[in-house]
This record gives structure tokens, sequence and C-alpha cells, in this order.
């Protein structure tokens, strides 16, 4: 019997770093997955991982800024299982830019994929939820980012910000309904965000920013993906049943200096 044995549980940012594990060990642990990605080679990606658990994994092609993709991840989930349990909000949008250089579009997109559409599929969820008779989880991917200021990225902390704010906000209005909602802050992890959002430095700049980044951290190092979600697993999993409207740090103590 797995920790998430038959829950019907939606991933988004499925095919990303962070993502594809929380596939794998949701899927490990009983769960029947809707996993969504905009990413072009999304399916294939996460394909390998769906050959492993037949029958437990549908991947869905998605923009999480449209709301029409939305409903299709949720309609695949019921389409697919018959209900839903477990919401892991977990794509992302990156915008690295100083401050006066940070464009209009670069905030509406940050905005409008970690926040906006973070609350609107929530809304999907939720409403299905209540018609089962409530109980949940919905599990928001923050980051540490959203607790102390990094130096260029105004527009993303202040999007991990409203995400965390989100987990709070959602746990106060959903309790009556025995939806959880959490959210994970990490630390940085080694994903293909990081080094996106170091692309553009030249190879001598970007060495010296990426041993800044691992000094940051207590550890020394940065995060592996893994690191992230087995908590994210715990939140999701009726292990977590007192845990309600918090935002966890998973930084190796990046916040705590
Ligand atoms: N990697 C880090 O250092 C770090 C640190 C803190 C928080 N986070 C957060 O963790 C989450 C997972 O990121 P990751 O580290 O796996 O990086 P990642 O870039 O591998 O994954 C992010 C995923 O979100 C998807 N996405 C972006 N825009 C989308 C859209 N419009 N529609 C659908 N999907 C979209 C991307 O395609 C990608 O697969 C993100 O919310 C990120 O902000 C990452």
């Amino acid at each position: 019997m797995g920790r998430l044995q038959d829950k019907v549980c939606i991933i988004t940012g499925g095919a990303g770093g962070q993502g594809k594990v929380a596939v794998d060990f949701f899927a490990r642990e009983g769960a029947k997955v809707v996993a969504s990605d905009i990413l072009e080679k999304g399916e294939q990606d996460v394909a390998p991982i769906a050959a492993r658990y037949p029958g437990q994994v549908v991947y869905v092609h998605a923009d999480v800024t449209r709301r029409a993709d939305l409903e299709t991840i949720v309609s695949t989930a019921l389409e697919h299982y018959g209900r839903i349990d477990v919401l892991f909000n977990n794509h992302g949008a990156m915008v690295g830019s100083p401050f006066l250089e940070t464009t209009e579009e670069e905030i509406d997109t940050v905005l409008g994929v970690n926040v906006k559409a973070s609350i609107v599929l929530s809304q999907l969820v939720v409403a299905q939820m209540v018609k089962q008779g409530g109980g949940g989880s919905i599990i928001h991917n923050s980051s540490a980012g959203g607790v102390v200021g990094f130096r260029d990225m105004a527009a993303y902390g202040a999007s991990k910000a409203g995400v965390a704010q989100l987990a709070r906000s959602m746990a106060s209005d959903l309790a009556e309904h025995k939806i959880r909602v959490n959210a994970v802050a990490p630390g940085a992890i080694d994903t293909p965000m990081p080094h996106k959002f170091m692309e553009k430095l030249d190879a001598e700049t970007k060495a010296a920013a990426w041993k800044a980044m691992e000094a940051g951290h207590l550890h020394g190092r940065i995060g592996q993906p893994e690191e992230v979600i087995n908590l994210v697993l715990f939140l999701a999993s009726d292990e977590a049943s007192f845990m309600n409207g918090a935002v966890i740090t998973v930084d190796g103590g990046y916040t705590a200096v």
C-alpha cells in the first residue's frame, strides 16, 4: 500500500526538473497522476516514467495561462480516474532582470504563470473536490526567493511571495471543506531553471555566480529535486493531516541566516 495509494493527483510543470521527480515519486506511492506541461517534448520526457507505472500516468500538453487548457487538465483527470484528490501547482516561470530593466511583458508572464494560473487551476480543482464531498490536498511551489530578496528577481520574488500567501489564504477559505493547502519554498535546486537564469552570463561570470549561489546555502551546495519532492509527497499524503496554511522552506538553510 503506497503513501498515495489510488489518490488522483494533478502535477503541473510535470515535465520539468522537479515535476518529473514528482510524477515518479507520486506514481511509485500508488497515485494516479495527470502530468501537464507546456514543453514541446514534455510527453516524450515523461514517457519513460509513465512506462514504469502502467495505467497510472496520463500526460496533458497545456499552457497554464490558458483557461481552456486548465479545464482540459481537470477534465482529463475526471475522464481517466473519476475524481481529484491532490493538486501540485508546480509550474513556474523565472524572470531574472535588473529591476529597472524588467519589462511589463516579463512582469505579466511571471505573475500570469506563477500566481494567476495557480489561482485559476485551484478554483477548478476545488470546485471538483467540493462536489466530491470535500477533502484534498493542494501544494504550491513557492521559493526562498519569495521569503528573502534575491538580486535581479523582484518580479519573480513578488510572484513567489504571492504563491506563499495563496497557500495561507486558501487554507483559511477551504478548511470548511477539509481541503489542506500548503506551500514549499525551495532554495536553488538543480533543474533547468537556474541554468536558464544564468545562460546570458559569460562563462567566467556564470562560474562565479554559481559558486556564490552554492555558498549562500548553509550546506554549501544547491539542492536536488528529490529533496523538495520528498516534502511535497508528505504534504500530499494523509501523513500531513494537521498541516495547513504552512509555507515550508526546503533550502539547505538559505533563509535561516
Ligand atoms: N530550480 C530552482 O532553483 C527553484 C527554486 C525555487 C522554486 N522553484 C520553483 O519550482 C517549480 C519547478 O521548477 P523546476 O525547478 O523544476 O524548473 P523547471 O524549469 O524545470 O520546471 C518548471 C516547469 O514549468 C513549466 N511552465 C512554465 N511556464 C508554463 C506555462 N505557461 N504553462 C505550463 N507549464 C509551464 C515549464 O515548462 C517547466 O517544465 C517552479 O514553480 C519554480 O519556480 C525552483
